[in-house]
């Protein structure tokens, strides 16, 4: 009896516990029911980059019966979204319709894109909008790097380079010597963002192509840098004492080792010779000067300059013209010295030649004849210096 007692309290019990499902079950079925609503929107991607395409679809459906739709609206952070500018917005006629979508394009997307979208639906039945649920779209710029593709440091000096990466969001920075292959990273907000020390003092072996590659969550860009080490030149040629006769042309060289290429510049008495294409030729990638006919005006010194970017070195060429005497008085004009009685009077006649000439003075006679004077007696005397000085 007892036992029996027991087993049919435990029977009651279960059908309660079952009862109790049972409710629980038709309750959740009442509200399932009662949601006879749904809108719903999603975005083929949430986050582009600037000029880059996403569209955004609005389902909705209702099954509360003579219910429909009868219109849908896009917003971006809150403000109703028409056609135009790049967006479109696609919406069929819905009237009588208790289900489908609407699809917003955004084309080639700028970063005034960015933000909250969503898209509510006016119902007819009863009249009530919904809106779906907020989606947020992240328009990132377009990652820049750039580099000077040649980057210089001088010899013995501090080196860095620089790359100028920017994007948002921000990116990351990667450094590579391609020749021994290290890297180092740089993260946005690091001191040294976009500067990448080589050396506090760089040696030619640290030249070489170095890559900045800029990185973010929508893509990558690298930039190759080829680094420089300047050296300073040093002129591997000797200096010259050069003579040249006038009716030959002049020619100097000057040659010097250094990094980069040198290029040269040659100064005369002091005096950058400035070529003219013409008489006076100056390469200043081969270091050589040329001057076609010179005359004693081209006598003097000629310093070659050799220049890399680290530094100068210059070495002086002697240069004498040979050339025919050179009287330098204007030309036909008499010079009048007057001279007191029993006194001396120097005549001076500058001239010029090389080698030293050989001098001989006259006396015009009062019937138009030269009376040679060179023998020195009777008084008269000459010097040769930058003129010729008479003493009589
Ligand atoms: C890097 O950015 C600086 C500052 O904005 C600018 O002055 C410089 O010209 C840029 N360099 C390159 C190679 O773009
Ligand atoms: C200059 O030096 C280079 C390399 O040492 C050599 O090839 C060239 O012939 C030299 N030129 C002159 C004008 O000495
Ligand atoms: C030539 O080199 C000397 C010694 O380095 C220097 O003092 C001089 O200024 C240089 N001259 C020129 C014209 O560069
Ligand atoms: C000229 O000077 C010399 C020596 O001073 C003198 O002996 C001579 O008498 C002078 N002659 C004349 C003409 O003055």
């Amino acid at each position: 009896m007892k036992v029996a007692s027991q087993v049919r309290r435990r029977s009651i019990l279960l059908k309660m516990q079952k009862l109790f499902r049972l409710l629980a079950v038709l309750a959740g079925l009442g509200c399932a029911a009662a949601q006879t609503i749904s809108v719903e929107l999603s975005f083929s991607s949430d986050a582009i980059v600037v000029g880059g395409f996403t569209h955004g679809t609005c389902s909705f459906s209702t099954t509360a019966a003579g219910q429909t739709v009868s219109a849908v609206s896009w917003t971006h952070n809150g403000a109703e979204l028409r056609s135009g500018n790049g967006i479109t917005i696609m919406t069929p006629d819905f009237g009588g319709l208790a289900e489908g979508e609407s699809r917003l394009d955004i084309d080639s997307a700028a970063e005034s894109d960015a933000g909250d979208y969503t898209c509510i639906v006016e119902f007819s039945n009863p009249s009530q909008s919904r809106p779906a649920d907020v989606v947020q779209v992240t328009v990132a710029s377009e990652l820049v790097v750039e580099a000077e593709p040649e980057q210089t440091a001088v010899e013995g000096e501090p080196a860095v380079l620089l790359c100028n990466v920017s994007s948002n969001p921000p990116p990351r920075i990667r450094w590579e010597d391609i020749e021994d292959g290290s890297e180092r990273i740089q993260e946005p907000g690091d001191e040294d963002f976009g500067v990448y020390k080589v050396s506090d003092a760089v040696t030619t072996s640290d030249a070489g192509t170095y890559r900045c590659t800029g990185q973010y969550s929508f893509g990558v860009e690298r930039q190759e840098i080829e680094l420089v080490v300047l050296t300073v030149p040093v002129i591997t040629t000797e200096e010259e004492e050069v003579t040249v006769v006038y009716t030959n042309p002049l020619h100097l060289s000057c040659n010097a080792t250094g990094i980069k290429e040198p290029t040269y510049k040659w100064l005369f008495e002091g005096v950058e010779v400035v070529g003219d294409g013409g008489r006076v030729e100056v390469d200043r990638e081969e270091g050589s000067l040329k001057i076609g006919d010179p005359t004693y005006d081209d006598t003097g010194d000629y310093t070659c300059v050799a220049e890399t970017g680290a530094g100068t070195d210059n070495i002086t060429h002697t240069v004498a013209v040979e050339g025919l005497p050179e009287i330098q008085l204007p030309p036909g004009d008499d010079v009048e010295v007057a001279v007191a009685d029993n006194s001396t009077v120097e005549i001076k006649c500058p001239f010029r030649s090389l080698p030293a000439p050989s001098v001989t003075w006259f006396k015009v006679q009062s019937d138009g004849k030269n009376e040679e004077i060179n023998s020195l007696a009777g008084g008269f005397t000459y010097d040769t210096g930058p003129w010729l000085a008479l003493t009589v």
